[in-house]
């Protein structure tokens, strides 16, 4: 259903990513992982539309969207959260909802405010919820409208390693009840391992490999370039 392909992008000679892509199927969860700096973020970035030029194939239900804005996407079905909390601390967790409710359309927002928990916080200010609960208000803003598409940027990073994979499972099971292509990136590799279907690994800007989590944590360049640390 998202097709990407050729993603190269050069930040002042250093090369970020090159020729990089993979394939998003719906209800599946694809992982990326790679060590700090081997482009994940920026991978997010071109297929979520927030940097465009370089080069690039995306291709979204037959056509080519390497063009269109990150507005034009997320209307038309491709959401991404942030590796960084993008909440404001001034709003409430209802407002938040709100506004992204009101902007997509989204009738459905109490059920996935529900899903998440968040119910009992509807009332409080961003900024005076816990940190995991900020993380869990940016995922279920990436949800509002019900994309066909979610390109979660470590949506686990700063929460424990029970919390993450809480909310990796919690991902994959919206993944299979929305039907929904999701884009998982996680450095807790237990987490992708468990809740992925199929893993690309990226290391400085390359994929290395691309398989299912059985094949990737068999393949021996990926044990020596990511994994090795660990054994
Ligand atoms: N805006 C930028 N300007 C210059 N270099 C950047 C920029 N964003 C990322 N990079 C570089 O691109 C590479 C990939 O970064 P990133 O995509 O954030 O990696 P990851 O998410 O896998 O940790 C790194 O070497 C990083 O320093
Ligand atoms: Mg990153």
């Amino acid at each position: 259903m998202l097709t990407v392909r050729d993603v190269t992008v050069r930040f002042k000679g250093v090369t970020a990513l090159e020729d990089v892509g993979l394939d998003l199927q719906r209800g599946r969860v694809h992982g990326v992982i790679g060590p700090n700096g081997a482009g994940k973020s920026t991978f997010v970035d071109v297929v979520s539309g927030r940097r465009r030029g370089g080069r690039a194939s995306i291709v979204y239900d037959g056509k080519n969207v390497a063009g269109r804005s990150v507005t034009w996407r997320r209307r038309h079905g491709i959401a991404r959260s942030f590796q960084r909390t993008s909440v404001f601390p001034d709003l409430t967790v209802r407002a938040h909802f709100e506004l992204v409710g009101r902007t997509l359309r989204d009738e459905s927002v109490d059920e996935l405010v529900d899903a998440l928990g968040l119910e009992p916080l509807l009332d409080r200010k961003c900024g005076q919820v816990s940190y995991g609960d900020q993380r869990r208000v940016d995922i279920g803003m990436a949800l509002v409208g019900r994309p066909a598409v979610l390109l979660a940027d470590e949506p686990g990073a700063g929460l424990s390693r029970s919390q993450s994979l809480e909310l990796a499972r919690f991902i994959r099971r919206l993944a299979q009840e929305r039907d929904m292509a999701v884009l998982y990136i996680e450095h807790d590799v237990d987490a992708v391992f468990e809740v992925c279907d199929e893993i690309t690994v990226l290391n400085l800007g390359r994929v290395l490999m691309s398989g299912t989590p059985a094949q990737v944590r068999q393949d021996r360049s990926v044990r020596d370039a990511y994994l090795g640390r660990e054994e």
